[in-house]
């Protein structure tokens, strides 16, 4: 039986210059300025979703790879999306907006007593989505790079930390009484010693009422889907939006919550998704073919974009010829080469094959890609939400205007009709907005 799913809006290129690279750019928002945000969130809002999620890496990469990085903007210049969420909670009553941070870039303290403030002013609707990057680093002292579990092992350190601030005013400390403001007997005083951290509390803000922060996390590994299990309320997925794989990637976040001794119910999925909406089956069919033979323009750009995050230049390299996976240094994770590779034969490949694929468009009715109208498009959630128990939608793209109207307006009255998705928000902050329906 259908039933209300939750959607979610992934900022993709962070707060960085949306519509760079698109003809939307000459609309003439200024990325660096809130207006553009502003406008775009309250559509968010009033589509009925229930949280923005605002990407970042804090770092331009290292010497030899910047250009990479913001020729195209694909990788940079992003500012910071912690400063920007103050301004859409300041248009909004209802959407959660979670920015992304890295728990290398924040003492506990700071971010504990930061992040309380920002739940306060917002009515309790800040989310945040933990990273654990650890190419950025060196802009945050001079100890190596952690390695990968490490790295989730700090934000495990980190996040307890931060909770421990949170509540070390325990229940009814606030209000103290008639002629006290609060009862200091009764906050805890925190003595943190761990192997990353060390800091005292209790922390000089007060607790919550409707709730934490949410914790929305991204790491699609062994131990990313382990720090979910154990920490998070909202689970960024990446998987083929099968029914398969999506009730297999589902399985494995709640087995690792039952682990860390929670309720799986307590985690909402957001299944990532970039569609590109037409208005009718044929005009999807005839972009579907058109793009079966990329011309080199359409190349070259898979190229730049994939040199960015790939930080390695395949422009400089023979298209021509197979790819040869030395080009790529140690700081190239093996999950994002395979996915360039998609399974061809590094050998014997041309690289302008492997780009070319990327290049490819396919439909949403064969699985084969995500083109397709709105209608089928509603007809994938309402499958995943009925053969999946799938939670709901993270849709991906530039936070602007264009972006939002374009995959939205068709999509959110036929999702409506069919009851999938909210027409009018509870209350409750941002856990009001990820509770059952
Ligand atoms: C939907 C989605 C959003 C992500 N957002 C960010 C981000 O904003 N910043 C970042 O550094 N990494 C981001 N990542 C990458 C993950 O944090 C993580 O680095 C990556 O998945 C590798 O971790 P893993 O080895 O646990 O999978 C995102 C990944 C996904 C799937």
């Amino acid at each position: 039986m259908t039933h209300q799913q939750h959607f979610g809006w992934f900022l993709a290129r962070g707060f960085g210059p949306q519509g760079w690279g698109h003809p939307y750019l000459d609309w003439n928002w200024r990325w660096t300025e809130p207006a553009l945000y502003q406008q775009s969130v309250r559509e968010l809002e009033q589509a009925g979703f229930d949280m923005l999620i605002i990407e970042d890496a804090p770092s331009l990469g290292n010497a030899s790879t910047i250009d990479l990085r913001i020729r195209q903007a694909f990788g940079g210049p992003k500012h910071d999306p912690l400063l920007l969420a103050p301004y859409l909670f300041a248009v909004t009553e209802h959407i959660g907006i979670a920015p992304t941070v890295n728990p290398a870039a924040y003492i506990p303290y700071t971010a504990a007593r930061q992040f309380a403030s920002l739940q306060h002013l917002s009515g309790h609707r800040l989310g945040l989505n933990v990273v654990t990057d650890t190419g950025s680093a060196r802009h945050f002292g001079s100890s190596p790079p952690l390695g990968h579990d490490a790295a989730y092992d700090r934000a495990e350190e980190w996040l307890g930390g931060i909770r421990q601030l949170w509540r070390s005013w325990a229940p009814g400390a606030l209000p103290g009484s008639e002629d006290r403001y609060a009862d200091g007997s009764r906050l805890t005083t925190v003595q943190h010693r761990g192997e990353y951290f060390s800091f005292d509390g209790p922390l000089n803000a007060i607790p919550f009422l409707e709730g934490e922060p949410a914790i929305v996390s991204p790491g699609g590994s062994g131990r990313g889907l382990g720090f979910a299990g154990a920490n998070s309320d909202v689970q960024l997925a990446l998987a083929p939006l099968d029914t398969e794989s999506v009730r297999a990637y589902r399985a494995r976040i709640h087995a690792a919550a039952v682990e860390a001794g929670r309720n799986p119910e307590d985690i909402t999925i957001l299944f990532a998704i970039q569609p590109v909406l037409v208005g009718s089956a044929d005009e999807a069919d005839r972009l579907v073919a058109e793009s079966a033979n990329p011309d080199d323009a359409a190349v070259l750009h898979i190229a730049d974009r994939q040199s960015s995050d790939l930080e390695t230049d395949l422009t400089a390299l023979d298209f021509d010829r197979p790819l040869d996976r030395t080009v790529f240094g140690d700081h190239v994770s093996e999950g994002s080469i395979n996915r360039l590779l998609g399974g061809y034969d590094p050998e014997t490949t041309p690289l302008r094959q492997l780009l070319a694929k990327q290049a490819r468009l396919g439909r949403l009715t064969d699985g084969s890609g995500f083109v397709g109208t709105a209608d089928e498009f509603a007809d994938l959630i309402e499958r995943l939400g009925d053969d999946a128990e799938n939670d709901g939608v993270l849709l991906w793209g530039d936070l602007h205007p264009v972006t939002v109207h374009r995959l939205l307006d068709d999509l959110v009255p036929i999702l409506r009709r069919r009851g999938i998705l909210r027409t009018s928000f509870g209350g409750g902050g941002i856990h009001g907005n990820l509770g059952d329906f």
